[in-house]
């Protein structure tokens, strides 16, 4: 069944059409990669899906609704977590805390002293992150600042602190870049895991063509803000205009 239907999405900044025209659907528990150069709207098209931005046209229909228009919270609510690319951690806080601050929708208002008081609740939460820090392998790192953390490590926390939201689509903006290449695999066997695991879809927005080919389920490559090929990950490979964009590239 699908999950989210993109359908004519544009958006423009001044004289850059950042995405244009965009059709996409994800089916639930799919794997859908997204490639394309820098600068080809990767990055604008997650921004669009979680509410930061305000698409000039199209629509976005996730679970049957329409999401434009309601706030980042409230995508977040309704099931949408994404990491970023630089990723977004409290530097000075450990990796616990960051953890616990990704369930902030979860939580009443004025979080901080309602869950002090609310053992329970407090629990609750505590025991998905617990989950979370055991699947990811962060069970050193518990109490450490995440400063202190090597990026590898600090990458994998920016996907903990996404999942701690219990997402039902996550979207994941290059979780593989900037890795060393052992670093790497496991990052690409956490996905498909995070995916087995938590029964979830996933928007796997990766410059690595070779990687994303290998994860996906079905793949759409953008270049300038259009999509130039869609399809399974060996079709999106042969296209000869994603072939060029890359060749383009170096
Ligand atoms: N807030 C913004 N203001 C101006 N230009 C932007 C903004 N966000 C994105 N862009 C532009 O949109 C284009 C696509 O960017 P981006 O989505 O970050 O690409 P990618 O993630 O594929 O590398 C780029 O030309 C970028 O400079
Ligand atoms: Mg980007």
């Amino acid at each position: 069944m699908g999950m989210l239907e993109i359908k004519n999405l544009s958006i423009h900044f001044g004289g850059i059409r950042a995405l244009n025209g965009i059709d996409l659907a994800v089916r639930d528990n799919e794997i859908l990669s997204i490639i394309g150069p820098n600068g080809s709207g990767k990055t604008t098209l997650f921004n669009c899906l979680t509410g930061i931005y305000h698409p000039d046209e199209g629509d976005i229909i996730y679970q049957g609704e329409s999401l434009l228009g309601l706030s980042p919270d409230l995508i977040a609510i309704r099931g949408i977590a994404r990491t970023f690319q630089n990723l977004r951690l409290f530097m000075n806080m450990n990796v616990l805390d960051n953890l616990m601050l990704g369930r902030h929708v979860h939580m009443k208002k004025n979080i901080f002293a309602a869950f002090l008081r609310l053992r329970r609740e407090e629990l609750r939460h505590r025991e998905r992150v617990e989950e979370i820090i055991d699947f990811l392998d962060l069970q050193a790192y518990r109490k450490s600042r995440v400063a202190d953390c090597p990026y590898g490590v600090q990458k994998r926390i920016e996907m903990g602190r996404a999942l701690a939201l219990e997402p039902k689509l996550l979207l994941l903006d290059e979780p593989i870049s900037g890795l060393t290449s052992e670093e790497k695999e496991e990052a690409a066997y956490r996905v498909t895991e995070i995916r087995g695991r938590f029964k979830i879809a996933i928007i796997l927005v990766e410059h690595d063509l070779k990687i994303a080919s290998r994860l996906a389920d079905s793949m759409a490559a953008f270049n300038y803000g259009q999509k130039i090929a869609a399809g399974t990950p060996e079709e999106v490979q042969r296209n000869p205009e994603v072939i060029r964009a890359y060749v383009g590239e170096e």
